[in-house]
């Protein structure tokens, strides 16, 4: 902010000094909104307690990926300029857990609720230990995607891990990972932004795979002229959607797929986004017909091929596959959708208005029952702890167990597919 006033102050003594004209009375020092199409340089990113990525600059700020600025002073008081922010991420200690920590120079500052809490703003090093002030970003790396919760603070070149439990600091050199301005953490990936580029890393080694830098108006903002990336995309209407397939695995990762698309519905802290279905499961081109999983694999349907990949952080495919679905599944495609219920060992197999139940436990494989269903044709279906939905255009029918799904049932009345359930806007 000095170097913003200063040549204003200097203006205005000229203008005092060289003029015997009264100095002017209501000179405030007005800057310009900033518009994020501009390619400009964030000086920090961080998501809210509620999963809203704020993106700061100079005393502005831009919550989500989408509208306009406001100023920093209308959400977080207290603090103009932003160097650094993130969210804490501390399940073990929900006094922590979710806090918004803002870093202004050599002090700290935490909200929760957009409210400035008790004893802050403080020293950075009295409440981290061992971290530098004067920080240029800084991004929680919860456990499971760092060894243990964990804060990464980076500052030039160098990068501090930070234990939130221990409160050790490892300090490291990542020689692929540009000098970041600010860091942003989404659907478990780390990015680190550098003026308009972003560059991802990964959030242990530091290592960078893939083509980067890449220009964040095309992925993280909606700005005319720039490509949508995969990061985000024009929401198609809620009432055009169609979903191929959908399915949850053990972890309670809930995925759906629409052409050459994929969104995770259970990440909703992060907003909703779709990415390529070749970014997760790379031999899975051009898209998919159904997706079931069982144990802890994911079975891809595609024409008269079935893809098992193993379920994990990453997705592999099993070594063998893609299998035909006779031999793997007992049936012939084309399929339409498919499910399995968590704990069961029946594959539900649907094509038009027949289900088939394959036994996932024998081999070989062979359909155990066929139904006739009431639904002459289904999109996708997904069967969970809180019973089974099936996807027909942008509507969903739900039941409370597969027995319901026959021609002699009652019939049931349909519902639609909300922003609320995924991202998609309303008509
Ligand atoms: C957050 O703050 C608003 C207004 O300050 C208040 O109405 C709301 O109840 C607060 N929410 C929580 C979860 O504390
Ligand atoms: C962004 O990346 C492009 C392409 O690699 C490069 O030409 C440009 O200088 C970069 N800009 C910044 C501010 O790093």
């Amino acid at each position: 902010m000095t170097q913003l006033f200063l040549p204003l102050c200097v203006a205005c003594l000229a203008l005092v000094f060289t003029s015997a004209a009264p100095p002017p009375t209501t000179q405030t020092a007005e800057v310009a909104i900033p518009d994020r199409c501009d390619g400009i340089e964030f000086d920090a990113i961080t998501p809210d307690e509620q999963g809203k990525q704020l993106f700061f600059k100079d005393g502005f700020l831009w919550k989500g990926f989408r509208g306009p600025a406001q100023r920093v002073a209308e959400s977080f008081s207290g603090i103009g300029h932003v160097d650094a922010a993130f969210r804490m991420h501390r399940e073990d200690r929900t006094e922590d857990h979710d806090h918004v920590y803002l870093f202004q120079d050599e002090m700290v500052f935490r909200y929760f609720n957009q409210t400035l809490q008790d004893g802050f703003p403080k020293k950075v090093e009295q409440e981290f230990p061992g971290v530098p002030c004067h920080l240029d970003a800084a991004v929680e790396c919860p456990k499971g995607e760092c060894s243990a919760d964990s804060v990464l603070f980076f500052k030039g070149s160098e990068v501090h891990h930070y234990d939130v439990a221990t409160q050790t600091v490892k300090k490291k050199e990542w020689p692929e990972v540009p000098p970041c301005t600010s860091v942003l953490r989404w659907m478990e990936h780390y990015y680190c932004f550098q003026g308009n580029n972003f560059t991802r890393f990964h959030p242990v080694t530091g290592l960078v795979v893939g083509a980067y830098p890449k220009d964040a108006r095309a992925y993280f903002m909606t700005c005319p002229n720039f490509g949508h990336g995969s990061g985000d995309h024009k929401l198609p209407l809620c009432s055009e959607v169609k979903l191929d397939a959908i399915t949850s695995d053990d972890a309670g990762k809930t995925y759906f797929f629409t052409g050459p698309s994929y969104m995770r519905l259970d990440t909703s802290r992060d907003g909703k986004h779709a990415f390529p279905v070749t970014r997760m499961w790379p031999e899975v081109a051009g898209g998919v017909d159904a997706v079931f999983s069982y144990q802890d694999k994911m079975y891809f349907i595609k024409g008269d091929q079935v893809f098992i990949y193993l379920s994990g952080a990453h997705y592999s495919l099993i070594e063998g596959y893609p299998k035909t679905l006779q031999e793997e599944l007992g049936v012939q495609g084309p399929v339409d959708a498919a499910f399995a219920c968590p704990g069961d060992h029946t594959a539900h197999i649907i094509q038009g208005d027949q289900m088939k139940d394959v036994d996932l436990s024998a081999t070989p494989r062979t359909v155990t029952k066929a139904t006739t269903l009431r639904h002459a044709k289904v999109d996708s279906a997904l069967c969970g702890p809180d019973g089974l939905k099936l996807f027909v255009g942008s509507s969903y029918y739900e039941y409370t167990a597969t027995s319901e799904l026959g021609a002699g049932q009652v019939e049931r009345m349909p519902s639609p597919i909300t922003p609320s359930m995924m991202a998609c806007r309303r008509d």
